[in-house]
């Protein structure tokens, strides 16, 4: 049984994550996506709202599951017995940044490993920093985030 852990922020989920999510479940027998607490980002959504979000942009995907962390990742993969860390790699900037991560979860835990899906052209340069910043000058990002966070993203910055 290969069950995989894909860990991110998800502030919030955004296509491009759930291209990876989708393209990790065809991969591996069991995929957790870990939602992380990220607490110095001062993510827009809180974790147990980016929690909620995810779940609902993943229901559809039959072995995907959703749990938040706050702490390691190392510990956290441990405790549900995740061997392998799925990342998604997407222009040239991110290498530097998930390369550190990568091999710094390595001298951490020698048995967990991490794997890189390439993102398809389309979401090589989406993350949700730009997602917020489109939708909070009233942009629309309806092509970039499912329905569930597009709906939220509307609610976040009507009342804000
Ligand atoms: O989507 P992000 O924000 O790029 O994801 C980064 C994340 C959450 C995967 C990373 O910050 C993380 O693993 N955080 C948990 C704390 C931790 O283990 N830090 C050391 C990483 S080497």
């Amino acid at each position: 049984m290969k069950r995989a852990i894909t860990p991110g922020t998800f502030d919030p989920i955004t296509e491009g994550h759930l291209d990876v999510i989708s393209r990790a479940a065809q991969l591996m027998d069991e995929v957790v996506v870990a939602v992380a607490a990220s607490h110095k980002k001062h993510p827009l959504f809180s974790l147990e709202e980016r929690t909620a979000l995810v779940r609902k942009a993943c229901a559809h995907i039959p072995n995907v599951t959703v749990q938040p962390f706050d702490g390691l990742l190392v510990d956290f993969a441990q405790e549900i017995d995740a061997h392998v860390v799925v990342k998604g790699l997407r222009a040239i900037t991110d290498f530097e940044y998930e390369f550190q991560m990568a091999a710094l979860n390595q001298q951490l835990d020698y048995e967990l490993e991490t794997v890189f899906i390439m993102s398809p052209p389309q979401y090589m340069y989406l993350s949700s920093s730009i997602v917020r910043e489109i939708a909070s000058l009233s942009g629309d990002v309806a092509q970039f985030v499912p329905p569930c966070v597009l709906e939220a993203l509307q609610e976040k910055f009507a009342t804000n």
